[in-house]
């Protein structure tokens, strides 16, 4: 088992990411962080018959509720949120009462939510079960849910007590959403370490054929470059990147997401368009050099992610939602580029002409055309 200290800032305690195989039959590591005596397992329709009776198998002694959210990016609402706290009320759970989410970023993030706002702040314990949560979604403190008019537009910085990332859990995760889980992978080496993504070039065929050795190396640099940035920035305060960082190509999967109603493309689909996008007017403002294109090109090719939006997207939806991001400042949008591989940076003052050539190079009728 590697162990990754997230020590968010002085005002948050440290909390442990455990991650490895088997962590889901050791009841050593998650039962020290469920001491209330209650614990509210939320789970969906999908992730529930795998896991949940595995876990409530480690909390003997305690008494155990359980919420299943519907399985979908769509039911990432408000009202499912509510859900969760009508279970913690009707069952007179007190601030003591310890949420567990177990399942992929939407239960994580749902989940975290809802323990944020019980009571202002029940104890939260996340157990990842997707590739992309176990990377990014679990870690880190963000929770939230989706509105009609953006994507994560309702939400709270919550950090759970810990973070348990059993890799045997990806076992039985479908290989798509193996795949758009490697995006956000992809990620930090584009954002902070050419080094890990060379390696990534080197070894993508081994991760999509789930090796176990590159998958937790994969998982494990994931998580120590999101306790890097985390630790410098939780908030996302930083006016020159920090945490915004970690939204690379982002701003374009939001619009995306929230304007195909959060059904078209799975989260890491999204971000992997959205970060070609952010290559592409990255090389258009002269930041990024062709070969560099090219090679982010290449890899999210290789792990079989797409590289146009859909079809429906037109360039007026996609300045429409981007409009909603929360990196904006002053109503001005700003967005997360590349210099070069291992190098980003955020941009307020980008080219408005090259913005529009990308996002016309990407929609219908443009260079790509739409998938
Ligand atoms: P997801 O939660 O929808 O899970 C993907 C699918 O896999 C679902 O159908 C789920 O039921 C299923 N599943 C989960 N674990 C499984 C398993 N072990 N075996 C079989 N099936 C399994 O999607 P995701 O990609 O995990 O997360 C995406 C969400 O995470 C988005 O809402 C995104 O906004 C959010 N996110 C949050 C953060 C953050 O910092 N909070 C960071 C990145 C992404
Ligand atoms: N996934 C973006 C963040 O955690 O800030």
């Amino acid at each position: 088992m590697q162990t990754i200290t997230i020590k968010p800032g002085v005002q948050t305690r440290a909390y442990p990411v455990f991650i490895g195989a088997g962590l889901l039959r050791d009841a050593q590591v998650l039962q020290p962080f469920v001491d209330g005596g209650t614990a509210m397992l939320v789970s969906n329709e999908t992730v529930a018959p795998l896991f949940a009776d595995k876990v409530r198998g480690l909390l003997g002694g305690c008494r155990v509720y359980t919420v299943n959210l519907p399985d979908g990016e769509e039911h990432k609402t408000l009202d499912n949120m509510a859900r969760i706290i009508d279970a913690l009320a009707e069952n007179r759970c007190g601030r003591d009462t310890t949420v567990i989410a177990l399942g992929g970023g939407v239960v994580g993030d749902v989940a975290g939510f809802a323990a944020a706002c019980y009571q202002r702040g029940a104890g939260l314990v996340q157990i990842p079960t997707t590739l992309l949560a176990q990377v990014d979604a679990a870690v880190g403190g963000k929770t939230g849910v989706n509105h009609a008019a953006g994507k994560n537009l309702i939400g709270a910085f919550y950090q759970p007590r810990c973070v348990i990332a059993d890799t045997d859990t990806l076992h039985s995760l479908d290989q798509r959403e193996l795949r758009a889980g490697l995006a956000e992978v992809i990620k930090y080496g584009l954002i902070r370490d050419a080094g890990f993504f060379a390696w990534l070039e080197e070894n993508m065929e081994k991760l999509l054929r789930r090796e176990s050795d590159a998958l937790a190396r994969a998982i494990e640099q994931s998580c120590r470059h999101k306790a890097a940035v985390v630790a410098a920035d939780e908030k996302e305060n930083t006016a020159d990147g920090g945490r915004a960082l970690l939204n690379l190509g982002h701003t374009f999967a939001h619009a995306m997401e929230a304007a195909l109603d959060y059904r078209a493309l799975l989260h890491g689909e999204a971000v992997a368009v959205g970060t070609l996008m952010a290559a592409d007017l990255s090389r258009r403002m002269g930041w990024l050099g062709g070969g560099d294109v090219a090679r982010i090109e290449k890899i999210m090719g290789e792990a079989g992610l797409p590289a146009s939006p859909p079809a429906a997207m037109t360039v007026e939806k996609f300045l429409r939602f981007m409009q909603m991001d929360k990196k904006s400042r002053g109503g001005k949008m700003r967005l997360v580029l590349l210099k070069e591989i291992g190098r980003a940076q955020v941009a307020a003052d980008y080219d408005a002409g090259g913005l529009h050539a990308t996002l016309r190079a990407f929609t219908s009728g443009g260079r790509r055309g739409g998938v």
